[in-house]
């Protein structure tokens, strides 16, 4: 079994073009010594600039995409190889996590690796950058089943969930990467099933770390005794 982990409509993107002039984006760049264009959105500091952006409350959080990140990639199922990791952004931009990388710890180191590569056309290195869809990913993953992560899903344990996604070859988990909403119809289109493994919303790295840790129990991994 090798778990395709997909962080899906993640909340990480370069500034849009309609907010490059708003002081609080230009201000940001001027003071990193960057062009606007070039620079994550990110709610923290350009809070006012997002208020009028299209789906607003869902975007610009690339902190908690990178906690998310580093609950899959420290665990020791990711060091043994065991998961494939895809950052697909809400801007169709599929984010390819080379097997076994250690994503950096420090926030901004994060941020320059992810400016660098959502600036590239074509990125390559240990985190490669291509366009597509949510769907055309899942398709080029070839996974024998996907399961969505979702408060609007059928309740199910974790413990079962996790039983259940052992007994593939080839499954492919997906965790909303944003703070507010719910998958696009087309990200639900795509996957098999939806399932809320709580009754309450939680935070996207919590459900990353627990369902990875569950999965992990059920196979054999080098530490295990
Ligand atoms: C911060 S949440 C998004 C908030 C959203 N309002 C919600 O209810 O899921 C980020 C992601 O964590 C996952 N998630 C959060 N709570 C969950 C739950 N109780 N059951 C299953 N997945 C959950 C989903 O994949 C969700 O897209």
């Amino acid at each position: 079994m090798k778990l395709r982990f997909v962080l899906a409509e993640a909340a990480l993107e370069l500034v849009p073009k309609e907010a490059w002039k708003h002081p609080a984006v230009a201000a940001d760049a001027r003071r990193r010594g960057r062009e606007p264009g070039s620079i994550l959105l990110d709610r923290s500091t350009h809070h006012e600039a997002m208020l009028r952006l299209k789906d607003g409350p869902k975007r610009g959080r690339p902190d908690l995409v990178h906690s998310s990140i580093l609950a899959v990639t420290g665990s020791p199922l990711y060091l043994e190889g065991r998961v494939a990791l895809y950052v697909h952004t809400s801007g169709d931009i599929v984010l390819e996590i080379e097997e076994r990388t250690r994503v950096p710890k420090s926030y901004n180191r994060f941020r320059g690796l992810v400016e660098k590569a959502l600036s590239e056309e074509e990125g390559s290195g240990l985190v490669k950058a291509y366009r597509s869809s949510l769907p055309q990913l899942i398709k080029k993953l070839g996974a024998d089943r996907v399961w969505g992560l979702s408060t609007q899903g059928a309740e199910r344990s974790l413990d079962e969930l996790a039983e259940e996604v052992v007994r593939f070859e080839r499954p492919c988990v997906v965790v909303g990467g944003f703070p507010h909403g719910h998958f696009a119809p087309e990200v639900v289109g795509a996957c098999d099933e939806l399932v809320r493994i709580h009754a309450k919303p939680l935070e996207a790295h919590v459900v990353t770390s627990r369902l990875v840790y569950e999965i992990e129990k059920r196979v054999a991994t080098a530490g295990t005794r």
